[in-house]
């Protein structure tokens, strides 16, 4: 610290806007797995285990939610003038009834605004077609000069080729979402059939969000019971459903992977606020974007031998895409994969998603 720079205790109002600020980052099926307390100069960081994906494995799911949080708090500092020191805590984390103690964000003045605070409201998940035409060579390197953390790293495909082949692999793992039933469940439990089921939750995912074709909301609807789902999966409709992935993949300018060097907590926080540094930078470029995180669960799921439960059928299809990956991203072998995402360019999505009141999220209040 040097003699311009000094602990700020937070007023209650600075407290309120990173908080507000934080809880507008993105999360698996919007399920906001965090709350927050300001102490004296400094933002306590929770993770909501309650809240977490079931179908998560090593809880990279939660840590990209929760770094994207952190890195939208740290921005609308900086948009304060305060500096934030960001501490990771180790296992066992502290538990109380905020959750799980995951880190501390410490504040002090001195801090240098920067701009990709103004894009944290605008931010969202975009699931529509996108045109193909490319990325131009500056938003190209833009993407990748966002990027802080040295253990993150991106990639980035836009040959046609390349992007068929990838689509097949998401093809498959989306299959696999669609055909076990946990994941089916788990989504369902996810999904607003309508907006004002979406509105009264205010997490999950609103069916108006998806972009589906129409009638696909009401048949989704219909084959909520397992039952109807699996029989309807005889006859292809988890072909159908992964068909859409394919399609979407197909119609974007580029598809990025973001990996880290090692599969820890902290790594997978700090990947959390590489994603969401690079999904501002696209936005600030006009450039939609949509997570694809089934992927990189699954491989991850693979290297950490989390299989279990799994139909050993399934497992043999799911390890039938490690080598055909690592040859589209031979770069990022014996890196963790973090999150694929697709982007380009497109009109805005038609409907955005809802998030908790700030007295849900705020253990201080
Ligand atoms: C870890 C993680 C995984 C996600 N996976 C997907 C995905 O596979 N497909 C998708 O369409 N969106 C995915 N999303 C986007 C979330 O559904 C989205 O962030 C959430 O619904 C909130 O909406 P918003 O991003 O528009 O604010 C993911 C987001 C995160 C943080």
């Amino acid at each position: 610290m040097n003699n311009t720079e000094h602990p700020a205790p937070l007023s209650p109002q600075v407290c309120r806007g990173l908080i507000e600020a934080a809880g507008k980052a993105p999360s698996a099926d919007n399920n906001q797995p965090w709350s927050f307390r300001c102490v004296d100069d400094a933002v306590q960081v929770f993770h909501r285990r309650e809240r977490g994906l079931s179908a998560d494995v090593c809880d990279l799911f939660s840590w990209i939610a929760v770094g994207a949080a952190i890195e939208n708090l740290v921005l609308a500092a900086s948009a304060n003038s305060l500096a934030a020191d960001v501490q990771y805590h180790d296992r066992p984390f502290a538990v109380s009834a905020d959750g799980e103690r995951i880190a501390t964000v410490r504040l002090r003045s001195g801090g240098t605004p920067d701009s990709l605070h103004a894009f944290i409201s605008e931010r969202v998940t975009n699931r529509r077609l996108y045109r193909r035409n490319p990325l131009s060579a500056t938003e190209n390197a833009n993407l990748h000069a966002t990027v802080r953390d040295p253990d993150s790293h991106l990639y980035l495909l836009s040959e046609r080729s390349d992007l068929k082949k990838l689509s097949q692999l998401m093809f498959q793992a989306d299959r696999v979402r669609f055909e076990h039933q946990p994941f089916h469940e788990e989504f369902h439990k996810a999904l607003r059939y309508n907006a004002n089921e979406a509105q009264q939750a205010r997490d999950g995912l609103d069916v108006n969000t998806l972009e589906l074709p129409p009638l696909a909301g009401p048949l989704l609807r219909w084959l909520r019971p397992w039952k109807r789902m699996r029989l309807a999966n005889r006859f292809g409709m988890s072909r159908s459903f992964a068909r859409y992935s394919v399609k979407q993949m197909l119609r974007s300018a580029a598809v990025g992977l973001l990996t880290t060097s090692e599969r820890s907590d902290p790594s997978y926080l700090e990947a959390g606020r590489s994603l969401q540094r690079i999904w501002l930078t696209a936005t600030a470029q006009g450039l939609a974007f949509q997570p694809l995180g089934s992927l990189p669960l699954f491989l991850t799921r693979l290297e950490v031998q989390q299989t279990n439960g799994l139909a050993p059928r399934h497992v043999a299809r799911l390890r039938e895409l490690v080598e055909p990956f690592d040859a589209l991203f031979p770069a990022a072998r014996g890196q963790a994969p973090v999150m694929l995402f697709r982007v380009g360019r497109s009109r805005p999505p038609s409907a955005r998603s809802i998030r908790f009141p700030l007295n849900q999220i705020d253990a201080g209040e």
